[in-house]
C-alpha cells in the first residue's frame, strides 16, 4: 500500500467531475486500499478519489470512533429520505485547517457497489449522512467551502495559497 497525495483547494483538479467505474477489479481494490491508508494517516473520516487526483466515482469513509468500520462506495447515488436540514461543522482534507457550518438534508439513502462489485444499499443519518453527501459532492467537483459566503471562500483561498508558498520556501507552516 502507499500514501497518496491529497490535492488542496483551490487546485482546479478538485473541480473535475469523476466518471462512472465500469469494472471492479484488483487494480481498483489496490486504489481503495491506498485511499484507506491515506485517509487514516491524514487523519480523516472520508476521502473521495477526486481528492487524490483519481477522477473515478469512488469514495471511502469510516465515521466510527475506533476507526474499525471502513466503508467503500463505488458509483454512489444518493436519495434524500428526510429533507429536514441538519447543520454540521464540516472540515475537509483538501481544505486543511478550516471548519464551518454546512446544512444538508438529515437523512439519505445511498446505493452503490461494494469492493467486490456487489450492489449495496444503506440508509444514513447524522455524521454518516453528512460525510456521504460531502464525499459525493467531491465526485461532482464540489467542495464544502462552496456552501459558504464568497467572502469566506476568498479568505480561505488566499490563506491556503500563502501557506503553500511558505511551504515551497521551506518555512514552517502556521497552524492558526
Ligand atoms: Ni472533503
Amino acid at each position: 500500500m502507499s500514501l497518496l497525495t491529497i490535492l488542496e483547494y483551490p487546485d482546479l483538479r478538485l473541480r473535475k467531475r469523476a466518471s462512472l467505474i465500469s469494472e471492479v477489479n484488483d487494480n481498483l481494490r489496490r486504489t481503495i486500499d491506498d485511499m484507506f491508508e491515506t485517509m487514516y494517516a491524514a487523519p480523516g473520516i472520508g476521502l473521495a478519489a477526486t481528492q487524490v487526483n483519481i477522477h473515478k466515482r469512488l469514495l471511502v469513509l469510516d465515521v466510527s470512533e475506533n476507526k474499525d468500520s471502513p466503508l467503500v462506495f463505488i458509483n454512489p447515488e444518493i436519495d434524500v429520505l428526510d429533507p429536514e436540514p441538519l447543520g454540521y461543522e464540516e472540515g475537509c482534507l483538501s481544505v486543511p485547517g478550516y471548519f464551518d457550518l454546512v446544512t444538508r438534508p438529515k437523512k439519505v439513502k445511498v446505493k452503490a457497489l461494494d469492493r467486490h462489485g456487489q450492489p449495496l444499499e444503506m440508509e444514513a443519518e447524522g455524521l454518516l449522512a453528512v460525510c456521504l453527501q460531502h464525499e459525493v459532492d467531491h465526485l461532482d467537483g464540489k467542495l464544502f467551502v462552496d456552501y459558504l459566503s464568497i467572502l469566506k471562500r476568498q479568505r480561505i483561498k488566499h490563506k491556503l495559497l500563502k501557506d503553500k508558498k511558505k511551504d515551497e520556501r521551506g518555512e514552517t507552516r502556521a497552524e492558526a
